[in-house]
């Protein structure tokens, strides 16, 4: 399929597998040209062999990158920097478990530095090439809408007592607070819109230890959402963002922006603290 004229340029940070991979390609096949951040060059491989397929190779331009490194993620933003210079969305979907604590290449916290400091870099690294599009939308695909767990502000890389939930938990927290930080002080004219698509039938589910995964797995099959339903939203909003500075949908439930996850003051600390630990590197 050609370019057509309202065609848009998208990032999908995580968009090898799972929602990020059905949204790209959706919108591929909608005529948008589709940067695709991962890490793995065999879901690369197999995600062009599916753009072919839709006629819309030479539109995805993968970009192979280990996200949880800064280095890694300020050279995406100079690459979609170069190529790209209007962008009309960034869609945030890369994530994993660790199942032990494990750290980045600059020596953050590996959930911390993938979940939340990546997302956080990349939103405001594109600044210039939002504003240079129409309609801009950030959608950071998360766990908003749930009270569990908490930014560690003593040890945001959990040094002490870690565990793979600890770690989700609180980049999820990490991540409501960016989304408060963007819509109070907006470094772009971007809509931000925070997702929480439910539990969802991704290959997400494989990396449990046994026997939780077995677990999951049976559940999954009866309890989880479908990718195609999961990832439908995505898709549409990448087209039409909400009116709103900032979104806050629960699997197509507004989430109350007054409720604690969501304070204005945390999110003005996380930001600084992000910085800090930012300009350290
Ligand atoms: N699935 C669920 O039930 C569920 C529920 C609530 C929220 N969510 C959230 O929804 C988002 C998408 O989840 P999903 O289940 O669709 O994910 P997924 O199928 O596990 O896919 C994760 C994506 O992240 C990429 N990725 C992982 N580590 C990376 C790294 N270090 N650098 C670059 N890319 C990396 C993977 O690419 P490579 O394999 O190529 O590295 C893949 O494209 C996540 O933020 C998740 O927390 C999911």
């Amino acid at each position: 399929m050609p370019k057509n004229s309202s065609a848009r340029t998208v990032v999908v940070a995580g968009g090898t597998d799972g929602m990020g991979r059905a949204t790209a390609l959706a919108r591929l096949e909608r005529g948008d040209t589709v940067v695709v951040v991962g890490r793995s060059a065999a879901k690369a491989a197999d995600l062009a062999d599916e753009a072919r397929r839709l006629g819309a190779a030479e539109r995805l331009d993968f970009h192979q990158a280990d996200l949880s490194s800064i280095a890694a993620v300020r050279e995406v933003i100079a690459h979609v920097a170069k190529a790209h210079p209007a962008m009309h969305a960034l869609v945030l979907t890369a994530n994993r478990q660790h199942l032990r604590r494990e750290t980045s290449a600059e020596g953050l916290e590996s959930t911390f530095a993938l979940y939340y400091v990546s997302r956080y870099l990349l939103g405001h690294g594109l600044a210039r090439q939002f504003d240079a599009a129409p309609d801009p939308v950030i959608i950071n695909v998360a766990g908003p809408g749930t009270s569990a767990g908490s930014v560690n502000w003593d040890d945001p890389h959990l040094t002490r007592r870690y565990s793979t939930m600890r770690a989700q938990l609180q980049a999820g927290r990490a991540n409501d607070l960016l989304a408060v930080e963007f819509a109070e002080r907006p470094t772009s004219k971007a809509r931000y819109v925070l997702y929480h698509p439910g539990f969802t039938q991704t290959a997400a589910i494989n990396q449990f230890n046994q026997p939780l995964r077995a677990i999951v797995k049976v559940y999954a099959r009866i309890g989880a959402r479908s990718v195609a339903d999961s990832a439908a939203p995505m898709i549409e909003w990448v087209e039409n963002p909400p009116k709103a500075r900032l979104t806050v949908d629960d699997r197509g439930k507004p989430v109350d922006l007054g409720r604690k996850m969501f304070d204005k003051a945390n999110a003005a600390r996380l930001a600084a603290l992000t910085e800090e630990l930012l300009d350290e590197r």
